[in-house]
């Protein structure tokens, strides 16, 4: 159980109603565009918690947006990161090849679908899609690309383009490079629909685009997240990947799959996309790959990645962090050796119930969705995303120790994200903690 004592610490730091989010703080060194849950600093971090420098505790459900999944400082990784360390910091790629490197890349193999067999390493999740962009265009000889319509895939130039999850995220930065079409997403519960109907008109749509907006023969690639992160943690249905994979085989347009927050057993599999049978063509990877270590990777055939002349495509650091690339063997060896994805679709099935306990007497509507450890609570009122309620809900978790992200085109949705080696009693607590956020929101507590 977290301890009461411990609920209370926190309480007794702030005054009732009031979270950290809502202090004021920016520290003039840092840029403020940085929105943040916490303001508390932070010192220390093990398993599902956070520490700050007055001994309060945290259970962190946002794993730093899907980053620590195997918990914070898990022993084994941080050991692998020392020893590393001590050892080699960095090789560059075109310099010379750091074994870890190699190793890494055999296992990351062993653990991908058939077709991606060679990887690039790079540093953030929006750098592995602009490589993986650049090499559907390279590969294929066309201009364009095909997103959907809530997808979140970066803030760099050609990623901002290609995102559609929330207007903040290209306003005021456009134009956005040319040749990237939004499509729509099949988000059932958005259309107020039946998943299927959603499905054959998304389907129908994107059939449509590539006759009125941007030909086969223009498109290289199609990218969609197998469940929309940003976008409010909805799971793409299997109907319309098995869809995409079939219009991709028909035209010869590739078919990128963005795990970089589905990914790395987050979902209840190894990789998100599995469970609709589809392969990709490119899969883009990232935040849970490492632990916490700047790292991201795309990966194809070797047929497809040898597309890329020579040169074409690097970086100055992508790869070459052997410290990086030592904890990302870590978490894999951490995520095989506890069984963590498993474990993942376990504790997700036991939040799932527990939430949806919970939420059974709540007198507007919820949409609770759910693939393994990822978790999206909609909170909508008459018909309209009520970003009010949900706010006050993820303040007044915050308020009593549990940190919960929100994320959604509309800010409606709680976004549960808990490391895959969470427990039964880390859930239950965190449960007992929303319970109490909903009483009090909802007026009965
Ligand atoms: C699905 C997906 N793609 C790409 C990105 C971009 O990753 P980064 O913020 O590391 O650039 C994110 C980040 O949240 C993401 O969730």
């Amino acid at each position: 159980m977290v301890a009461e004592c411990q609920l209370q610490i926190v309480s007794r730091c702030l005054p009732r109603g009031v979270s950290p989010m809502q202090e004021p703080v920016h520290p003039s060194a840092l840029a403020s565009v940085w929105s943040r849950l916490n303001n508390t600093p932070i010192v220390r971090g093990e398993g599902s918690y956070l520490f700050d420098e007055q001994g309060n505790r945290y259970l962190d459900f946002t794993c730093g947006i899907g980053v620590t999944s195997t918990g914070h400082c898990h022993p084994k990784v941080v050991s692998a990161v020392q020893e590393q360390a001590s050892e080699l910091l960095f090789g560059q790629m075109n310099c010379v090849l750091p074994k870890i490197t190699q190793h890494y890349a055999d296992m990351l193999q062993a653990h991908t679908p058939a077709t991606i067999e060679t990887f690039f390493f790079a540093n953030s999740g929006a750098e592995a899609v602009e490589g993986a962009i650049k090499l559907a265009k390279v590969a294929t000889g066309r201009t364009n690309v095909i997103s959907f319509d809530g997808g979140f895939h970066g803030r760099t130039s050609m990623t901002m383009a290609l995102t559609a999850s929330k207007s903040i995220y290209r306003s005021g930065f456009q134009p956005l490079p040319s040749g990237v079409f939004v499509a729509p997403f099949p988000n059932a519960f958005r259309y107020g629909w039946e998943t299927e109907r959603a499905v054959k008109f998304c389907l129908k749509e994107l059939a449509r685009l590539l006759k009125t907006q941007t030909t086969p023969g223009e498109t290289a690639a199609m990218i969609v997240e197998p469940v929309l992160g940003e976008g409010g943690f909805v799971p793409a249905p299997d109907a319309f990947l098995v869809g995409l994979r079939r219009i991709c085989d028909e035209t010869g347009i590739l078919l990128i799959l963005d795990e970089i927050q589905s990914g790395f057993g987050r979902t209840g599999r190894m990789w998100a996309h599995q469970r609709s049978g589809i392969v990709p063509d490119i899969m883009t990877m990232a935040k849970g790959i490492a632990s916490g270590l700047p790292m991201s990777a795309f990966g194809a055939s070797q047929a497809l990645m040898s597309k890329f002349p020579p040169g074409s495509h690097g970086g100055t650091y992508g790869g070459g962090s052997a410290v990086a690339m030592a904890a990302a063997l870590a978490t894999l060896e951490v995520i095989e050796e506890e069984n963590l994805v498993q474990n993942a679709a376990r504790m997700g099935e036991h939040l799932l119930q527990g939430l949806q306990l919970r939420m059974s007497g709540y007198p507007h509507t919820v949409d609770i969705r759910h693939a393994g450890l990822m978790i999206g609570m909609e909170f909508d009122r008459d018909g309209q995303p009520d970003s009010e309620t949900t706010r006050q809900v993820q303040a007044e978790c915050l308020s009593r120790g549990l940190m919960l992200l929100v994320c959604g085109t509309g800010g409606n949705v709680i976004r549960w994200n808990p490391p895959l080696n969470v427990s039964f009693e880390e859930l239950d607590d965190a449960l007992q903690i929303f319970g109490r956020a909903i009483e009090t929101v909802s007026g009965a507590g």
